[in-house]
């Protein structure tokens, strides 16, 4: 949908500048919005109607949203789909938990959300400072995950290069440029220290409506995480079902090596033009070993420093 008058003269007064990628992006509230998304959100923030027992799942891109999104699902559906039955084993999860503003929001003003399947499972990312009032004013949970900056700028940037091959925006930025607007904070839906701290010191403040989590600590102990996510959202583990070992087959199931061999995940495409392949790449912590320079990590650092200090969050 194009931009209306008004949106259009907004859009004229923001900063604007281009990913790495070369895709066109505003200075919207704070935040990097590339210019597709501006009308969704603006839609979204007017018009979505949250329930209290909406589940939204937030992230900077590239920080294990596919699998967060799986863990989610096969969560909050255990009692509808024995493992075996899992809509994860013939669909990619990007379509079993909806973006609001990269899908929801994309076609309609004002989309019929009644019927999503209750409780409602939703992502995005939008950093807190946008998000909808309602939803933010709602007892609806928030499902936060981070990932160590350096591992999600090599992930984002090697996506990006593959989506660059079958749709260009326009030239890729050399690495080391593209690595210095991300420590700037010049990246779609960043800065992403700021991203980060929104939901960080949501989550110190209302521990009860927001719940951070860390790729990393996932990778490490996923049993322990699905224990908690599950206990969060209210809907936790019983004696025989952490018995039966439901806990351990929903990690195995969301496990990177089991989603990205699916048939769904080899061969699908989300959204039309993405290919799902492209969300599963190594899945390993610390890779940016492979990619950066150690004076890059050192600028990281700086960056985290000067910026984290004081907040509690170590990455
Ligand atoms: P890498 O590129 O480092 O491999 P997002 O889902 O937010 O787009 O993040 C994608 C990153 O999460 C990619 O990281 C991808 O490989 C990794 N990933 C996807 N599914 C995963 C899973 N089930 N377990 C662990 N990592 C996963």
């Amino acid at each position: 949908m194009s931009l209306s008058m008004e949106e259009e003269s907004l859009l004229q007064s923001l900063e604007q500048q281009r990913n790495w990628d070369g895709l066109p992006m505003c200075k919207y509230q704070g935040f990097w919005c590339p210019i597709f998304i501006l009308r969704p959100l603006l839609s979204f923030q007017r018009n979505f109607k949250a329930r209290d027992s909406d589940i939204v799942l937030a992230s900077v891109p590239k920080s294990g949203t596919t699998w967060l999104k799986a863990l989610l699902f096969s969560i909050v559906n255990r009692n509808n789909f024995p493992i075996d039955q899992s809509p994860l084993l013939t669909t990619n999860s990007h379509k079993l938990v909806f973006s609001l503003e990269c899908f929801c929001y994309t076609k309609h003003d004002n989309p019929d959300l009644e019927n999503v399947p209750q409780p409602r499972l939703f992502s995005t990312h939008l950093p807190l400072q946008v998000l909808a009032n309602s939803l933010i004013n709602s007892k609806c949970k928030i499902v936060y995950i981070c990932r160590n900056p350096l591992d999600q700028f090599v992930s984002e940037r090697h996506f990006l290069l593959k989506k660059q091959r079958d749709k260009p925006y326009g030239e890729m930025l050399p690495l080391e440029e593209a690595f210095e607007l991300f420590c700037n904070g010049v990246h779609a839906f960043g800065p992403f220290c700021d991203h980060l701290l929104g939901y960080w010191n949501a989550s110190l403040e209302n521990p009860d409506k927001v719940l951070f989590l860390k790729y990393e600590d996932l990778k490490r102990d996923p049993l322990s995480d699905v224990k908690k996510i599950a206990e969060f959202v209210g809907l936790p583990f019983s004696e025989e079902e952490e018995k039966a070992g439901l806990v351990g087959e929903i990690s195995k199931l969301c496990s990177f090596d089991k989603l990205r061999d699916l048939e769904v995940n080899k061969t699908g495409v989300h959204a039309g033009t993405v290919k799902n392949k492209f969300f599963y790449r190594k899945g390993d912590v610390g890779d940016w070993v492979n990619h950066l320079t150690p004076e890059m990590a050192e600028r990281m650092k700086e960056v985290l420093e000067a910026k984290l200090t004081g907040s509690g969050l170590v990455l």
